[in-house]
């Protein structure tokens, strides 16, 4: 008599866990994986998510540099709100992609640089607006799905990546944190002074942004069922990548192979 078969789960196996690049990690690497972080903005999330790709090894995916990137081309080829379907032929045409060879990647257009123009504040007061745009952003969620498809270990932030861009992801996490603290880290971080940038202003542009982040019709900033929800208004950077890295090994561990 023939026992039936169950369907095989594979078992995880020290050899597996050496990325590509033969860099050891917790998780399995000989199939694609993708982890997901949303949030708005000063929640730490780039951070976070270049040591959560760093620890495990995988590589890393800013997609608010994309629309930052098209923010920039906006101002520097003097597109008005009203021009927002030549701005999308313009963005389509200037074939954005990553330099992976630098830690982070870079981000170029018309195969020139273009990182060292996207945090200035012309290019954040401009993004918002861009960011709106469905045709623009089903153009970047299409980009997006191919850069994971030649790079399938992937750490990706942005505010649509679990409900959006990758629903199926196997690990998903919104990181979120009291608008005042995230207020207070983004004026650290621009190295503003508090002369010219009250906590005051800033905590009511921070609110502004994710109001409109939130209420757009195509990819609103919204937390993922599924999602791990994690507050960092009172966790260093450290906690945080910590709990994360536990969650992803408790859940990795438990997923059959084709939910990776
Ligand atoms: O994370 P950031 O501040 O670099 O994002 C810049 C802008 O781009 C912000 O207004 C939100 C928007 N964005 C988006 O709409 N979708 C993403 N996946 C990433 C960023």
């Amino acid at each position: 008599m023939s026992t039936p078969t169950s369907p095989t789960v594979k078992p995880l196996v020290v050899e597996e866990l050496i990325t590509p690049q033969g860099i050891p990690t917790p998780v399995p690497t000989n199939r694609p994986i993708i982890i997901t972080i949303d949030g708005p903005a000063g929640t730490g999330k780039s951070t976070v998510a270049r040591m959560l790709a760093a620890r495990l090894g995988l590589d890393f995916l800013d997609t608010g540099a994309m629309y930052r990137a098209a923010a920039a081309i906006m101002i520097d080829k003097n597109y008005s709100e009203e021009q927002a379907g030549e701005l999308v032929s313009e963005v389509i045409g200037a074939d954005m992609h990553f330099d992976w060879s630098q830690d982070p990647p870079t981000i170029l257009a018309w195969d020139a640089p273009i990182d060292h123009r996207i945090r200035s504040q012309e290019v954040t007061d401009a993004v918002s607006f861009v960011a709106t745009l469905s045709e623009l952003r089903q153009h970047m969620v299409r980009k997006q799905r191919i850069i994971f498809a030649q790079h399938p270990h992937l750490v990706t932030e942005g505010r649509d990546q679990g409900s959006v861009v990758f629903p199926d992801a196997a690990v998903k996490f919104y990181l979120d944190a009291d608008p005042e603290i995230r207020a207070r880290r983004r004026i650290d971080q621009l190295g503003l002074d508090p002369e010219t940038m009250s906590l005051q202003t800033m905590c009511q542009r921070i609110v502004e942004r994710d109001r409109i982040d939130s209420s757009r019709d195509d990819g609103p900033l919204v937390c993922p069922d599924d999602a791990v929800r994690v507050d960092t208004s009172g966790l260093g950077i450290e906690a945080v990548v910590d709990l994360m890295i536990k969650h992803t090994m408790a859940h990795v561990a438990d997923l059959p192979e084709h939910d990776l």
